[in-house]
């Protein structure tokens, strides 16, 4: 056991992290590999060319969190067999990988996770973080379609984060693909089946992990 003390804010950062590397596994897609950093003064420095392409006007606090995620990414490469290196932000926000590898990032103000998968597996990958806690009344009428009020089950509160979760998920996987942009309203879930069909069509598949966070893995797979 460690005899290093810290402030307790940094141990309850550290706790919930390690809550956060246990839901990951909990929900591992096959031959996927995915992490989780806390954020760190210095993380910004970290940033190579490319990363953070829309820099100007972006707040430290907002460029630390994209560090860490490159951070972490460039960690995860080499488990995929590829060389750490850059992370290159495209002009729409998505991460560009390396050829063969295709992944996603997400971050809030302590953490940042990311995930990594083959091409040859998966077309395209999209991960989500959000509190545990409820949606606001006012965002709960605009993420939530009417199938998904009248579906929702009325005791859990966490439902409406849930679907906002799920669908800022299939986001992340289906804009690169399809370059798209989506209206939560474009996006119907089905917790129950694990999926979400996207502008009526695309269906894709995802996991929830509920914990101190709200974690969704949204995947789409290669066809065989
Ligand atoms: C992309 C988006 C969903 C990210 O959500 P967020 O809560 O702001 O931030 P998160 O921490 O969850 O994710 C941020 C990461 O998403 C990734 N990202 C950004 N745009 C992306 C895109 N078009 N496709 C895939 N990933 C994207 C980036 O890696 C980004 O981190 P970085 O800027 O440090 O590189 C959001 O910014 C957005 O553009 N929303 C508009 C679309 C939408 O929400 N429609 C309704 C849902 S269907």
């Amino acid at each position: 056991m460690s005899n290093i003390s810290r402030p307790s804010g940094a141990a309850d950062a550290y706790s919930s992290e390690a809550a956060l590397r246990q839901d990951l596994t909990r929900l591992a897609l096959p031959g996927t590999h995915a992490g989780c950093r806390l954020i760190m003064p210095g993380n910004e420095a970290a940033l190579l060319p490319g990363e953070d392409t829309n820099s100007r006007g972006r707040s430290v606090a907002a460029q630390r969190a994209t560090g860490a995620g490159r951070l972490l990414a460039r960690e995860l490469l080499p488990m995929m067999g590829a060389p750490a290196q850059a992370v290159a932000r495209s002009p729409s926000g998505a991460p560009v990988w390396p050829r063969g590898v295709t992944g996603s990032i997400a971050h809030d103000d302590e953490v940042a996770v990311a995930i990594v998968g083959p091409t040859r597996s998966y077309v395209s990958l999209g991960i989500d973080l959000e509190p545990a806690g409820l949606l606001p009344a006012d965002l709960l009428m605009t993420v939530l379609t009417p199938g998904e009020r009248r579906k929702g089950n009325p005791d859990d509160p966490l439902h409406g984060r849930i679907l906002f979760s799920v669908k800022e998920a299939v986001y992340k996987a289906v804009q690169p693909i399809d370059l798209a942009f989506l209206e939560f309203e474009d996006v119907e879930v089905d917790l129950v089946a694990g999926t979400a069909v996207v502008q009526g069509r695309r269906v894709v598949p995802f996991r929830v992990s509920r914990g101190l966070r709200i974690l969704t893995l949204a995947f789409i797979p290669a066809e065989d």
